[in-house]
């Protein structure tokens, strides 16, 4: 089988690792893919290309099976127009995709098909959101507040402080030095407890859950600093229990595929369910993203067994298939930035340096990264450089390995937080 991965981060190294140790396998293309991914058997980086190009790229290599990683594809229509073309693409249309691409229609989508989440309101201009921010009661509850579209994690603020409430809702609607900006805004309560992504592969009302994870959001130890795209992850094979995705399956996963059908935008791909687990053990919905998570896939993939590709393929054309499963095991995933990372304000990082992987080339996985031109490495080039990755029999286990690992790597400006995986829950993410 031939695969067609789309994207460039850390979640497409490991999608490429994974399905090149797959026999099933036979070539596996990356676009645009980075240098690094060629270290892997039968991978081969191809670099960037619009959709229709893509498309027809597809057609011309016969690609059997191609995989989305980034949401921008998703949200722009890729898997419409691949299936327009008789191509296999695992990923949801551009309608469903609005479930991530535009907040407002999500928390609409919830609202119709009462799946829980947190209460909210919507806002289409500037005056009246200030309006409506005077009445909210921030001092007492707190508020989020969350631009409408994509806005690759700078699009939300939860505070409990009215002046820097009325700052955002500035910044992200009329304020032209911030790069978010949305003509639509939204309020909504903030969710107590503890939160966990959790990620199963769909077609129509067909489902297999795939696993779950904890992100880091927040760029320093103790959930300290600006929001991130992920710092680090870890996965806890005795949380969520048994009852409690029961509980997910029940109340969210069904009822969203259910109501995507009603919708007319029958849900295939991954889904992404971020989530809030309440004191009483029950999931409200703070997101939905239509794709698997960077960094959770680097956490999850090294704990499945069987092949992904084979599974992905079969599952397509028939909405079940087997030979896929998730190892009872913990495993924490570490992720390495750039000086300057994440640059909310834009400021230049502090790109190419020479890295030194100190020999590890188990649990690595790369991402913004390029050859070296004069060397035999890599130089940092993105604001996530890469991370690592082990599983063990406990959380604590795999952390301390996964740390010892990462004290091998260098790269100057490098940073990562000392604390990924130490959450226990009842104390806030970030
Ligand atoms: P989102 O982009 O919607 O996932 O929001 C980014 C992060 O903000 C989430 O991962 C949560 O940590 C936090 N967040 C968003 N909405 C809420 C909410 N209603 N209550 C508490 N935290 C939230
Ligand atoms: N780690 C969060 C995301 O991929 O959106």
């Amino acid at each position: 089988m031939k695969v067609l991965i789309l994207g460039s981060g850390g979640r497409e190294d490991a999608f490429a690792w994974k399905l090149s140790n797959e026999s099933q396998i036979e070539k596996i293309y990356v676009s645009p893919g980075h240098d690094g991914m060629s270290r892997f058997e039968k991978v081969e980086t191809i670099g960037s290309f619009s959709h229709e190009e893509l498309r027809d790229f597809a057609k011309e290599k016969k690609i059997d099976l191609t995989i989305v990683g980034p949401e921008t594809a998703l949200t722009m229509g890729i898997v419409d127009l691949f299936i327009d073309s008789g191509l296999r693409i695992f990923g949801p249309s551009k309608k469903a995709a609005q479930l991530e691409g535009s907040k407002i229609f999500a928390k609409n989508f919830m609202k119709k098909y009462e799946i829980p989440t947190a209460s909210f309101e919507t806002y289409d201009n500037y005056k009246d959101a200030v309006a409506g921010l005077s009445n909210w009661p921030i001092e007492e509850k707190g508020i989020v507040i969350k631009a409408d579209g994509l806005a690759g994690g700078k699009g939300v603020v939860v505070t409990h402080d009215r002046s820097e409430a009325e700052h955002t809702i500035n910044d992200f609607m009329i304020n032209p030095e911030i790069s978010v900006k949305s003509d639509t805004i939204l309020f909504e309560n903030i969710l107590p407890g503890d939160e966990v992504s959790v990620f199963a592969l769909c077609k129509g009302l067909d489902s297999f859950y795939l696993g779950s994870a904890c992100d880091h959001k927040r760029l320093g130890d103790n959930d300290t600093g600006p929001n991130t795209g992920g710092m680090g992850c870890f996965r806890d094979p005795s949380w969520p229990d048994l009852n409690l995705l029961n509980k997910i399956e029940e109340r969210i996963l069904k009822p969203t595929l259910q109501g995507c059908m009603a919708e007319g935008m029958s849900y295939n791909g991954f889904l992404f369910m971020g989530l809030m687990i309440d004191e009483k053990s029950d999931p409200y919905v703070v997101e939905y993203n239509v794709r698997l998570g960077d960094p959770e896939t680097q956490t999850l993939l090294p704990l499945l067994d069987g092949s992904l590709g084979q599974f992905i393929y079969d599952f397509i054309d028939s909405g079940s298939a087997d030979g896929l499963s998730l190892k009872d095991e913990a495993s924490v995933h570490i992720v390495a930035t750039s000086g300057g990372y994440p640059s909310l304000d834009d400021s230049p990082l502090d790109l190419g340096h020479s890295i030194d992987l100190g020999n590890v080339q188990d649990g690595i996985f790369l991402a913004g990264i390029k050859n070296d031109e004069n060397g035999n490495g890599y130089l940092n080039s993105g604001g996530r450089v890469l991370g690592v990755t082990v599983s063990s029999s406990t959380v604590d286990e795999a952390r301390e390995k996964a740390y010892r690992l990462m004290e091998n790597i260098k790269f100057k400006g490098m940073h990562y937080r000392s604390d990924i995986a130490r959450r226990k829950r009842g104390e806030t993410n970030g």
